[in-house]
C-alpha cells in the first residue's frame, strides 16, 4: 500500500471507532486524568497540558500513532530541525527553532550572530545612543506584527523600558492613534516586514517619515530601524546599514517573532527578558524533538485536532482566562489558519479530508457572557481550549484571580458533565471537549513555551494532514486584484465593478 493508501484506511478505521462519551472514558478509566495530563518544566515553572477532556482514547492514540508513522512524523520532524527544504513549494527550510537554538550548526550560528547584533543595538539604544527614546511605533503586519503585539501586551503591563505601539492596518486611524499618543521628538519607528514590499506597512512607513518630517524631526530616516529578511531592500530604501537588523529567509513571517520581528519585545522589555522568551520556546523545542507517540504533547493535542476534524468540526476555540494572553486568538489565528488551511497535500494533490478548521476565541471570563451559550447548548461540536496561569498577573484582592480561575475549570466541567433537564431550553447536553494548558506564571519564558507548543501542534497537524504548513499563496490572489484595480484596465465583476464606481475608485467613473 502506498503512504495515501496506509493513511486513509487507518482514517477510516479511527472514523470507525465507538463513539464514548467523555463520563463513560473518565469512568472506565480511573487514570484517565492523570494519563492524559502531561508537565514540561521551564526555568521558571512548569507548563500542564491537560488533554483529558477530549474524546482521545487508547485506541484512537493507537491509531493515531500508527497515522503519524505512516505519514511520516519523526522523519518530517528531522527534517525540520535539521534545516532540511520542508517548505516545498518555496524550496526553503523553516528554520525557526534555530532561533531558539535548534537546528542545523549554520543555522543556529547565523540566529546566534544575528541576536547578538539585534541585543547589541536594543542595548545601544537603551544607552542613549539614539539620544531620549520613550516611544517606538512597530508598523508590521500579520506575523510581522501579532507576535510583538501579543508578546508586549502580554509581558510589559508592569512597567516598560521604552512604549511601543504597534500598527499594522493601512487605515490612516490606526497610524494616528499612535501618532496621537507619541512624542514626535523621542519616537523612534521600527519597519517589519520580512519582504520589506508588504504595501501597507511601506505606506504607513512613509506616513511616519512624514509624521515625524512634519514634526519638526531633522533626520526621520535617522529615527528607523528597520527588521527584515531583505536588508538590501531597507537600505535602499533609506535605512542606514547600522540599523538594520536582519533575519534569515529560512524564518517564516508567523513564525518569525524570534528573530528581529521580536526588536519592539527586547526594546520594551529588555535583552534578559527576551532571551528568557527564546529559552522557554527552547524548552518546548526539546520536548517536541524528543518525546515519540503521544507522549509528544506537541502531537498529543495534534491527534485531538485530528479527531475532531474527522468528526466534522470546522472550529476550534481558544480562551485565554488571563487578561495579559487576550491578543493569542488572534496570534494562533494566522499560525494556524495560514499554516493549515490548506486544501491539497504536500504533492499538490486534493485531500480527501478536511485540513485546518477555524481558529477563534476569546478571553475568559469576557467570552462567558458572550459566547458561551452557543458552546453549551449549541447544535454544533466545537472543541475548546483552556488556557490560565496559577499565579496572578495583578495585585488586588486574590478573589478577583480565584473567580477567574474557578470561572475557567468550572467551564470546562460544566461541558463535559452537562446537566439534564426535562424543559429543552434548560438542558444542557454535555459530552462537549476542552483541552487546559495551565501555566505556573505568565512570563517571558511561559510564553515562550506556550507559543513555540502552538506551532509544533501546527506542524504535527500538517503531518497528519500530509501538507505544507510553510507556505500561503492563499493571500496572494486578493492582493493581485487590489494591484489590478489600482492600475486599472481589468473587467471584474458587475457587483464589484458597482461597489468601485459607488466608491469612487472606477476607472469607468
Ligand atoms: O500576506 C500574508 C503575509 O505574507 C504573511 O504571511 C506575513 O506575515 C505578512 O504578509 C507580512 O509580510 P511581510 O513581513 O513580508 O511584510
Amino acid at each position: 500500500m502506498s503512504m495515501n493508501e496506509t493513511a486513509a484506511a487507518l482514517r477510516a478505521q479511527l472514523a470507525a471507532l465507538p463513539r464514548p462519551a467523555l463520563a463513560e472514558l473518565f469512568a472506565a478509566d480511573p487514570d484517565r486524568a492523570a494519563t492524559l495530563t502531561g508537565t514540561v518544566a521551564l526555568a521558571d515553572g512548569a507548563m500542564r497540558f491537560d488533554w483529558s477532556k477530549t474524546h482521545l482514547d487508547a485506541a484512537h492514540v493507537a491509531l493515531f500513532e500508527q497515522l503519524a508513522e505512516a505519514m511520516g512524523f519523526a522523519t518530517r520532524r528531522a527534517a525540520l530541525l535539521a534545516g532540511e527544504r520542508v517548505n516545498t513549494t518555496e524550496n526553503r527550510a523553516a528554520e525557526h527553532t534555530a532561533q531558539r537554538g535548534l537546528g542545523s550548526a549554520a543555522a543556529v550560528d547565523e540566529a546566534r550572530a544575528l541576536h547578538a547584533r539585534m541585543a547589541g543595538l536594543v542595548g545601544a539604544i537603551h544607552g542613549g545612543a539614539l539620544g531620549e527614546v520613550k516611544h517606538l511605533i512597530h508598523i508590521g503586519i500579520g506575523g510581522s506584527a501579532l507576535g510583538p503585539a501579543l508578546a508586549i501586551d502580554a509581558l510589559a503591563r508592569d512597567g516598560a523600558l521604552c512604549d511601543v505601539h504597534v500598527v499594522s492596518n493601512i487605515d490612516g486611524c490606526a497610524l494616528e492613534a499612535a501618532f496621537a499618543a507619541c512624542d514626535p521628538a523621542t519616537t523612534l519607528v521600527a519597519v517589519a516586514s520580512k519582504t520589506f514590499t508588504t504595501i501597507e506597512t511601506m505606506t504607513n512607513a512613509l506616513s511616519a517619515l512624514d509624521w515625524l518630517r512634519e514634526s519638526g524631526v531633522a533626520d526621520p530616516y535617522g529615527r528607523v530601524v528597520a527588521l527584515t529578511a531583505a536588508p538590501d531592500k531597507a537600505v535602499e530604501w533609506g535605512v542606514d546599514e547600522t540599523r538594520v537588523l536582519p533575519f534569515p529567509e529560512s524564518v517564516g513571517g508567523r513564525y518569525s517573532l524570534w528573530s528581529s520581528i521580536g526588536f519592539p519585545v527586547a526594546m520594551a522589555l529588555g535583552w534578559e527578558a527576551f532571551a528568557e522568551f527564546l529559552d522557554g520556546a527552547a524548552s518546548i523545542d526539546a520536548h517536541f524533538a524528543e518525546a515519540d507517540g503521544a507522549a509528544n504533547l506537541c502531537l498529543r493535542a495534534a491527534f485531538a485536532d485530528q479527531l475532531y476534524a474527522m468528526r466534522g468540526c470546522q472550529t476550534r476555540a481558544c480562551f485565554a482566562y488571563d487578561e495579559r494572553l487576550r491578543l493569542l486568538p488572534s496570534y494562533l489565528q494566522q499560525l494556524e489558519m495560514e499554516s493549515n488551511g490548506k486544501r491539497v497535500d504536500v504533492a499538490g494533490a486534493a485531500l480527501g479530508h478536511p485540513s485546518a478548521p477555524i481558529t477563534w476565541g476569546g478571553v475568559g471570563t469576557d467570552a462567558q457572557h458572550a459566547v458561551f451559550q452557543l458552546l453549551h447548548q449549541g447544535t454544533v461540536e466545537l472543541p475548546v481550549d483552556f488556557i490560565a496561569a496559577i499565579e496572578p498577573g495583578d495585585a488586588l484582592d486574590p478573589a478577583h484571580h480565584r473567580i477567574l480561575l474557578m470561572n475557567c475549570f468550572a467551564q470546562g466541567a460544566a461541558l463535559m458533565a452537562g446537566r439534564a433537564a426535562a424543559d429543552g431550553a434548560r438542558d444542557y447536553p454535555g459530552n462537549r471537549p476542552s483541552a487546559t494548558i495551565l501555566l505556573d506564571a505568565v512570563t517571558p519564558a511561559s510564553l515562550g513555551a506556550l507559543i513555540a507548543f502552538h506551532e509544533h501542534r501546527t506542524f504535527a497537524n500538517a503531518v497528519l494532514l500530509g501538507i505544507n504548513p510553510f507556505d500561503q499563496f492563499g493571500v496572494e490572489l486578493g492582493k493581485e486584484m487590489a494591484k489590478a484595480i489600482e492600475q486599472g484596465g481589468i473587467a471584474f465583476d458587475p457587483s464589484t465593478e458597482a461597489l468601485l464606481a459607488a466608491s469612487g475608485l472606477s476607472q469607468k467613473t
